[in-house]
């Protein structure tokens, strides 16, 4: 069986008008509500006529829940994703509740790219367009424990960025078919250099380390995509959206929250509706920032993509 579970609602949509999101179209698409095991087994998702399409990893809790919700205030049908599907669902009501946008979540394990492949399947099967991926899905610096993905590679990195990598490419046909279309990295101002001869951390392991690692390896993943997709009307940015906001995250880390998940939200909406954003920046919340100088090397960036090409298949 397939190990995707997806469920949601096709509904009437209103798409509002906004710089990215264009003129209002009101699409009747009928309703569903879709609770079967299998993707497999599920009706099509129906995003309304221009209604805009958007995938965020991870957004069954903390910051990406918020993303989510506001993305379908403004209209946009929000593929939720995670893999506590009670949450998901909750989601997905919470939505259709509104009865502004719609949504549908996909259950899939990012520490598996078996489950990361199934599920990209299943959104190429599912939409036809992809207007905005936010890549958000993530696991912090606790445990402080070396673990190992499904695929035997140091967790965070494959869940944090490997992951990540591969859905994305998986992903470009739909990207590239909705443009101007928009990737949105969330990464963090934690971020530690990638040492090539250890990147799974064999020696000297943090659970710090592994997530600043991760989170940088993102903000170098982008900077390459922008140079890959110049042209395409593809555009990629990354961030750090804001400092200890109060989410799971953070409390399981047993840090005192700083900021507010809004906050947060507010810098990953800045980069998914404004305009005049440079392709491929890295933003500290809403302002354009240097990321670690890992991320300018271009022979870095050439040695990772190599490296998670081969680690995920992606040609
Ligand atoms: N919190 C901060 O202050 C802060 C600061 C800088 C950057 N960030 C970044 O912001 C992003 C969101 O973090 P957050 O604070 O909102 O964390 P969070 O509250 O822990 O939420 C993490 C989300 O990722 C999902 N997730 C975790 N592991 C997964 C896996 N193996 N497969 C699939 N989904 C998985 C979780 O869903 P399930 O539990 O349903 O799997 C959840 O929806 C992360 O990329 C993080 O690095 C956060």
């Amino acid at each position: 069986m397939n190990r995707i579970e997806s469920a949601g609602t096709g509904k009437r949509a209103l798409a509002r008008p906004t710089t990215l999101f264009g003129l209002v179209l009101v699409c009747l698409v009928g309703a569903s509500l879709v609770t079967a095991q299998s993707a497999e087994a599920q009706t099509p998702a129906r995003p309304g006529l221009g209604q805009r399409v958007v995938l965020v990893t991870g957004s069954t809790g903390g910051l990406g829940r918020e993303v989510a919700r506001r993305l379908a205030s403004g209209g946009a049908h929000v593929i939720v994703h995670g893999r506590n599907r009670e949450r998901g669902m909750e989601l997905v009501a919470e939505i259709e509740s509104e009865g502004i946008g719609s949504a549908r979540f996909y259950r899939a394990d990012l520490a598996s790219f078996d489950q990361v492949r199934d599920f990209a399947e299943a959104i190429l099967r599912d939409y036809d367009r992809l207007d905005v991926l936010i890549n958000n899905a993530g696991i912090g610096s606790t445990p402080n424990e070396r673990l190992l993905s499904e695929d035997g590679h140091e967790l965070r990195f494959q869940v944090n960025y490997l992951s990540g990598f591969l859905l994305t490419h998986m992903l470009m046909p739909r990207l590239l078919a909705s443009t101007p279309s928009r990737i949105v990295n969330v990464s963090s101002l934690a971020q530690r250099p990638i040492d090539f001869d250890d990147v799974m951390i064999e020696n000297d392991f943090s659970g710090g380390r592994a997530y600043a690692q991760s989170k940088l390896a993102q903000v170098l993943f982008t900077i390459d995509l922008a140079e890959e997709l110049e042209g395409t009307g593809v555009t990629a940015t990354s961030l750090h959206p804001a400092t200890y906001m109060d989410t799971g995250m953070v409390r399981r880390a047993g840090v005192r929250p700083r900021t507010t998940v809004a906050e947060g939200a507010d810098a990953v909406m800045h980069l998914v509706m404004s305009d005049g954003i440079e392709n491929g920046q890295f933003f500290n919340g809403l302002r354009p920032s240097r990321a670690n100088a890992q991320a300018y090397d271009g022979e870095a960036r050439a040695r990772l993509r190599r490296l998670s090409e081969e680690l995920t298949g992606v040609r």
